[in-house]
């Protein structure tokens, strides 16, 4: 398989950007990460990038009247690096929907729960109070609309009774750092690809007719 070039946006602290890096390293991704761009200086996972000899690039946000003439920037910015996968980990700032449209099909994103519940954010603390006894993580392409695009993969985990909202973080955070590379992989190898508005998944694949667990069962 081609060795596919990734650009990697991040807010933040970006461990899920390091599991990927990671994947990659270890030759479970055919891939190179060709650059990670952040939306301000603070995001601390820039330190690590620069440490790893990765390639940074920050388009401020701050420093644009609007949504689209900061996308139009963050474009530019993108295309120089020529990638062929767009790959939001932890990039807080909503795109327009011209940006969207310019990479549909090429742009992932990891969400915190188990879309469609809980979209937006505080994820884990609406799981706890609205008392769903699974959650976990979903990457799903991008589409103009708010973490509603078509699901790639999923992964879940039992809500414990002792859990508050940063024990749960913490453990979908986990679950994320499995998952994230995990999908990439069936998107670089062309598993599935955004076919009209769905997730086409190009290869048969077996499930089980159902799963039906309690998780204080599993306890
Ligand atoms: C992750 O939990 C990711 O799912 C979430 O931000 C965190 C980033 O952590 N993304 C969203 O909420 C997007 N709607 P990281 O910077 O350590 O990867």
């Amino acid at each position: 398989m081609t060795e596919q070039r990734l650009v990697v946006l991040i807010s933040g602290r970006g461990s899920n950007l390091r599991a990927i890096y990671q994947a990659v390293a270890d030759g479970r991704l055919p891939a190179r990460i060709v650059a990670v761009i952040a939306n301000h200086d603070k995001a601390a996972g820039l330190t690590w990038c620069q440490e790893h000899g990765l390639p940074t690039a920050i388009v401020p946000h701050r420093n644009f009247p609007d949504r689209e003439s900061f996308d139009r920037v963050l474009a530019a910015e993108i295309d120089r690096h020529r990638p062929d996968w767009i790959i939001l980990a932890g990039f807080l700032r909503q795109l327009s929907n011209g940006f969207v449209e310019r990479y549909l099909g090429r742009l992932v994103n990891i969400h915190p729960s188990l879309l469609p519940a809980f979209p937006g954010l505080h994820t884990h603390a609406r799981a706890l109070a609205a008392g769903v006894r699974w959650h976990g993580a979903t990457v799903h392409f991008v589409t103009p609309e708010l973490d509603a695009g078509p699901i790639i993969s999923q992964g879940i985990l039992p809500v414990l009774a002792e859990d508050n909202a940063e024990a749960l973080a913490a453990r979908v955070l986990a679950l994320e750092h499995r998952l994230y590379p995990q999908a990439l992989g069936y998107l670089l190898d062309g598993s599935c690809v955004l076919d009209n508005g769905r997730t086409l998944w190009r290869r048969g694949y077996s499930s089980p007719e159902w799963l039906g667990i309690n998780p204080e069962r599993l306890i």
